[in-house]
């Protein structure tokens, strides 16, 4: 589904990713671990688009994306989560899970509100508030929402787990558990490998913008846990 191919991304002289090749089938959860500094968001940020690659190519659903603007690539089925948990701060929490939800009709939106509800009540109770005024757990819940409101076939998450307290772990892990019940394709990053490695299939372990390692969850498991201490 997604085929990252020989990418180089490069921020002035600083180089963040040297010959990076990743690619995740369709119906996978693949994982990205590494330390600070890795190259994760760099890596998720060049297939989404807000970051130029400079060698390599990125391929998703067979269509080669390089030259493609930022909201093509949303539209054409690549949802994202970013780091950070950003949301739209002074805006109410159903507006912001609604943005995530273009160019689909208000019965789709409708769907997709009741679904993400369904999954997390805490929208359905917060829905007027600003979403500003939440708890980081509960931001990174308005955050996961809103790139999940169009259904992606693909969802990129970029450490959805960074600084969270463990209840909001559990209850991230149990929404992406509900996606992958419904077929979503997931790429994610996470410094925090423990929980992440729960969830995955295969991964590739970075370090220092280089993939290191890859494989099924279970031969990577010790090395990823490794790096997550470094
Ligand atoms: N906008 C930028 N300008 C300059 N250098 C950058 C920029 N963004 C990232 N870098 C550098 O690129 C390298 C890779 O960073 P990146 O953010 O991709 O790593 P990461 O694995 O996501 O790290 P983290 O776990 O801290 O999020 C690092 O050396 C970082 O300092
Ligand atoms: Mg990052």
């Amino acid at each position: 589904m997604l085929i990252v191919e020989g990418l180089d991304v490069r921020y002035g002289g600083i180089t963040a990713l040297r010959g990076v090749s990743v690619r995740v089938d369709e119906g996978e959860t693949v994982l990205l671990v590494g330390a600070n500094g890795a190259g994760k968001s760099s890596l998720i940020n060049a297939v989404i688009g807000t970051v130029p690659s400079v060698a390599g190519f990125v391929r998703f659903q067979g269509r080669d994306l390089g030259g493609m603007t930022v909201d093509r690539r949303a539209r054409a089925g690549i949802g994202y989560s970013p780091e950070g948990r950003r949301v739209f701060a002074s805006m109410s929490v159903l507006d912001n899970v609604l943005a995530g939800a273009f160019g689909v009709g208000r019965q789709r939106q409708r769907e997709a509100w009741d679904w993400l509800c369904s999954v997390f009540p805490i929208l359905a109770e917060r829905q007027a508030q600003p979403a500003g005024q939440l708890s980081g757990g509960q931001q990174q819940i308005v955050a996961f929402a809103r790139a999940m409101a169009s259904f992606p076939p693909l969802l990129l998450l970029d450490e959805p787990f960074l600084g969270l307290a463990p209840v909001w772990i559990k209850n991230i892990s149990d929404a992406i558990r509900a996606l992958q019940a419904r077929g979503t394709t997931i790429l994610m990053t996470e410094q925090m490998a423990r929980p992440a490695l729960k969830l995955a299939t295969r991964g590739y372990v970075m370090r220092g913008g280089e993939v290191r390692r890859e494989g099924p969850v279970g031969v990577i498991r010790d090395v990823a846990l490794a790096e997550e201490y470094l």
